[in-house]
């Protein structure tokens, strides 16, 4: 049994570390968000200030934090379905957990 009170007390430990990390970005995960816009994004898209290259027709997610910013809620519409905006995005079939973890990434690029 002193096992599995271990256990659970570790357990409770990483749900704490998740959630204070979270709780900047609503109910998305920047740090996860991060991850999965430098594999999926950054071969089309700038997202990361550390990033040089990417395809010349796809905006920056910098300028999705300015004058012209997707609400958070903006944004996650169109990521559950870019084709309905327009075709050069492909859709990527994501998560609504995936897309909340990249919309809050994209807030944390917020000047
Ligand atoms: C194959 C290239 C490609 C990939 C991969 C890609 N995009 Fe795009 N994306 C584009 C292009 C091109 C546009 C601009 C389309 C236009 O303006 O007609 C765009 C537009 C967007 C826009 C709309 C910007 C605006 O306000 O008009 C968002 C948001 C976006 N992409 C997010 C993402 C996210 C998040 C990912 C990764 C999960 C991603 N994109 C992956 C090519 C890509």
């Amino acid at each position: 049994m002193i096992g599995g009170r271990t256990f659970g007390a570790g357990a409770a430990v990483l749900v704490f570390l998740l959630t204070s990390g979270a709780a900047m970005a609503a109910d998305g995960v920047a740090a996860r968000g991060e991850v999965l816009a430098k594999r999926w994004c950054a071969s089309c898209h700038v997202v990361a200030a550390d990033q040089t290259r990417a395809s010349s027709d796809a905006p920056s997610f910098f300028a999705l934090t300015g004058e012209a910013a997707r609400t958070p809620e903006a944004l996650a519409a169109y990521l559950a379905q870019p084709e309905t905006v327009h075709g050069k995005m492909p859709d990527l079939h994501l998560s609504r957990v995936e897309i909340a973890d990249i919309v809050a990434y994209v807030e944390t690029l917020k000047p």
